[in-house]
């Protein structure tokens, strides 16, 4: 008796999962999802070693030459999450999921900036604004002398 008891429970148990699993949508997946790609995630540990590199001081760094960048190049860099990653923080004309803590870029173009002085703030808006939140791209080499020169022709593309 107390067998059968035991099987009936066991029984209702299993109905009432299936029933569970029923209401999350019909065709619930029977395989388990393989876990998305974390490896270009930004480590941002204040106790792991990777997050223990220490930020270099502010670099002030004068276009050398022409800008002679690639815009198209440069949105690539600019969106992507483990790269430029501007939109974490920006509105870029394009871009999904924008933040809010820097400034709308999506007309950076027509503000009036020169090629000098947008690429001497991606360097480092530190030398602008010490106290600014943006990364030093340049300084800290995020981007490389290209890649941050083609970031700058990305944005001075914004009309
Ligand atoms: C963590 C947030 C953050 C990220 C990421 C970030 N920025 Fe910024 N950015 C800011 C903030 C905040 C400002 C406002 C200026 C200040 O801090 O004084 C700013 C200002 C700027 C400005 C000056 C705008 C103006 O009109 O004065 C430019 C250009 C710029 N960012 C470009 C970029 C680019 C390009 C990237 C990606 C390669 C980027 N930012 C990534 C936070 C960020």
């Amino acid at each position: 008796m107390k067998r059968t008891l035991r099987m009936l429970a066991a029984v209702l148990m299993g109905l009432t999962f299936a029933g569970t699993a029923g209401a999350q949508g019909a065709a619930a997946p029977q395989t388990q999802k393989a876990p998305p790609d974390y490896s270009a995630f930004p480590c941002l540990s204040y106790t792991q070693p990777c997050g223990k590199v220490a930020t270099r001081p502010p670099v002030s760094k004068a276009l050398d030459g022409p800008l002679n960048g690639n815009a198209e190049k440069g949105k690539q860099l600019a969106q992507a999450r483990n790269r430029g990653n501007c939109l974490a923080c920006h509105v870029i004309p394009g871009g999904s999921q924008p933040g809010t803590r820097g400034l709308d870029l999506s007309h950076f173009g027509s503000s009036g900036r020169s090629d000098a002085e947008a690429y001497a703030m991606v360097w480092d808006m530190r030398t602008i604004n010490p106290e600014t939140l943006m990364p030093p791209f340049g300084t800290n080499e995020i981007l490389n002398e290209q890649e941050l020169r083609d970031v700058v022709a990305y944005l001075l593309s914004f009309r």
